[in-house]
């Protein structure tokens, strides 16, 4: 079972080879657009730290990443931008759910009101995944080739309340880990 952790900047190396390794039409999935492997600075800015702005967290199988998740927080300090791939030979394992559901925990956990992202119309796969996970889907305000995908999360303080009621605590990152 490949183990789910965040990514550091010591992953740089491994990252890289992730996205050289997708296919150029999964690349265009999710980077919405012609990539064939990151720049320096998008490689730096992708495998920073974690941060109040961002989280990301990676699927690891003998010692190589396999599958991506990430949110950024929007400027308005309330909303973040999530994106998620998992490489070709991994899919439909289950992989692209336990990833989803991870960042949305790690977003729910910074306290943010909502989650959004976009994709193409085309992609049934990443929408019909979200969908599942409670996203609403819409049309695209001003380009026609693709969906937004919105998710509204729970105030913190509810959460801290649904956590006292249930006494199951949202997972970290690190101790979502299962080998
Ligand atoms: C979208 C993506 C992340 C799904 O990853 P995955 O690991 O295959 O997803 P899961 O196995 O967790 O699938 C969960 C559910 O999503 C839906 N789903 C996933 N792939 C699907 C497909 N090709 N067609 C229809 N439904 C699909 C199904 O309901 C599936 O449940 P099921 O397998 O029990 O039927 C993966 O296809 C991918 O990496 N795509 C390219 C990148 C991308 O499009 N990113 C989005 C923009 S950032």
């Amino acid at each position: 079972m490949p183990r789910i952790r965040a990514l550091e900047p010591a992953d740089a190396p491994a990252f890289q080879a992730f996205v050289r390794a997708l296919s150029a039409e999964t690349r265009r999935e999710r980077f919405l657009g012609a990539v064939h492997e990151l720049g320096p600075g998008m490689l730096r800015q992708l495998t920073q730290a974690a941060s109040p702005e961002h989280c990301a967290l990676v699927a690891i199988s003998e010692g190589a990443i396999i599958a991506e998740s990430r949110y950024a927080l929007d400027e308005d300090g309330a909303s973040g931008e999530i994106a998620l791939v998992v490489a070709e030979s991994w899919r439909r394992l289950g992989l692209g759910g336990r990833l989803l559901d991870a960042i949305v925990a790690c977003a729910a956990r910074a306290g943010l009101a909502r989650l959004r992202g976009e994709v193409f119309r085309t992609n049934v796969a990443m929408q019909a995944l979200v969908r599942k996970a409670g996203f609403e889907l819409r049309s695209h305000p001003r380009d026609a080739r693709l969906a937004e995908i919105d998710l509204r999360l729970a105030p913190r303080s509810l959460l801290k309340s649904a956590i006292e009621l249930t006494g199951n605590p949202l997972q970290e990152p690190a101790s979502l880990n299962q080998s």
